[in-house]
């Protein structure tokens, strides 16, 4: 049976909050296991819907996982290339970093196209195209992608997009592939920047993430070792603003301010106060907050769309009006509707969603659309007068570990019946 949060309102949030070791790090990381020969320890682990999924997948390659004490111990010894099915690749969007997780070390993969979230299209075309400019015969049939990389050669890639997923795959296989290859218009989000650190400590030389030209000198393999994933930054940003929409004074720990600058610029216009920490953000909302005028999702270190709902549900509670726009992803304004139920002013037109700030918000009936619209509805949950009912949970659960309780703590009424 689908989990549900029964959401009892007019919450002020108070106390402090630990993050978490970041999903969109931890899954490329899982991949890249496919690569090493030997034990691997990953430290910050978090045990994420998604992530077991991951480690379902891992499995059917021959690499077994224990969890214990916060850490996740993959041992890869037997690793053996294998079809990653519909079954499992629907359920996942990121198995198609395995792509370049088995071009790299067996020169051959069949994969199924992937699932994920529905904010949109999210083709694979840059990863295709990337991989076909290495010299990688690809076949699409049957939903399925085959691929031959005994001809793979190293070289230059020049991605049409920044696509954090192409990055990866392409970091990961190139780690192992013989000679330089450069990524240019690479993805700059920190999560490559953690991959690097990880592929490194397992031996391979990867330099530049963080900037748009990736080099890639070959090794002929990776060894085992520990990692430990960085904090989530979106995790991070979806306290601070759950934080702002309800009022309330929480310090957020792990927190980092460099993954997250585009979002605090946003909210020192707001008013809010934020003090700045090396290792903790703590905000503060003692009354109704000003609206943004404009904002623009776009990747790092732009206002990532993974935050596009939960700001939207600070707008629709802020003094003033918005314009908030999506660049990223075509379909990802699923949450306004929702939020309209719920008493929010919100008009969408095509990738604009024009928001005029409400007072208040009430208790209603709301559907989590992907994953971080699910955040987005239990922060409008908490601010809003009477009962809410989320539904989908488990898209929550994909992201965030026992969200309800994190905001309990904080002084929240959730219930997951
Ligand atoms: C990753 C994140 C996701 C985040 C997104 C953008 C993980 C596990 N997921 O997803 O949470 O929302 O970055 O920051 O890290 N695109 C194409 N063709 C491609 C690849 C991408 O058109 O071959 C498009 C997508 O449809 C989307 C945009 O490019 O519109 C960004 O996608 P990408 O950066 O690849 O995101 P993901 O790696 O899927």
């Amino acid at each position: 049976m689908e989990n549900k949060f029964i959401i009892n309102g007019k919450t002020k949030l108070f106390g402090s909050v630990n993050v978490d070791g970041a999903k969109n790090s931890l899954l490329p990381v899982l991949a890249a296991t496919v690569l090493c020969d030997g034990e691997i320890e990953i430290k910050n682990f978090v045990n994420l819907e998604d992530v077991k999924v991951m480690l379902e997948i891992l499995k059917t390659l021959g690499i077994s996982s224990k969890i214990d004490s916060g850490s996740c111990f993959l041992q890869t010894k037997n690793v053996k290339n294998g079809k990653i099915t519909h079954e499992l690749s629907k359920k996942l969007r990121a198995s198609i970093f395995l792509l370049g997780a088995l071009l790299g070390r067996f020169r051959s993969a069949v994969v199924a196209f992937p699932g994920g979230c529905k904010i949109g299209e999210r083709p694979i075309d840059i990863h295709l195209k990337s991989f076909r400019s290495l010299g990688v015969k690809i076949i699409e049939m049957h939903g399925y992608i085959f691929c031959d990389a005994s001809k793979m050669k190293s070289g230059s890639v020049v991605l049409d997009f920044p696509s954090v997923g192409a990055t990866e795959s392409l970091m990961m296989c190139a780690s192992v592939l013989a000679g330089k290859t450069i990524i240019k218009n690479a993805a700059k989000e920190p999560e490559i920047v953690d991959l690097q650190n990880f592929l490194n400590k397992m031996g391979a030389k990867v330099f530049g993430a963080g900037s748009d030209t990736i080099e890639i000198e070959g090794v002929k393999s990776l060894r085992g070792g520990e990692f430990s994933v960085m904090p989530d930054r979106i995790v991070a940003g979806t306290y601070l603003l759950a934080t702002a929409t309800c009022g309330g004074d929480v310090t957020v720990c792990g927190a980092k301010a460099e993954h997250n600058q585009s979002l605090i610029s946003f909210l020192k216009e707001t008013a809010c106060q934020i003090e700045i920490f090396s290792d903790k953000i703590r905000l503060k909302a003692d009354k109704r907050l000003s609206s943004i005028p404009l904002i623009q999702t776009n990747p790092f270190p732009l206002f990532p769309t993974d935050l596009q709902s939960q700001m939207l549900v600070l707008q629709s509670v802020s003094e003033g009006s918005c314009v908030l726009q999506e660049t990223v992803f075509e379909n990802r304004f699923g949450c306004a509707s929702e939020l309209k139920k719920m008493g929010a002013k919100i008009i969408v037109k095509n990738q604009f969603a024009h928001i005029q700030g409400v007072e208040k918000l009430f208790g209603a009936d709301v559907y989590a659309t992907d994953l971080r619209c699910g955040a987005a509805l239990v922060a409008a949950g908490m601010k809003a007068e009477g009962y809410t009912t989320v539904y989908n949970v488990s898209l929550i659960d994909r992201g965030y570990e026992r969200i309800e309780e994190k905001y309990n703590l904080l002084g929240a009424d959730i219930k997951r019946i």
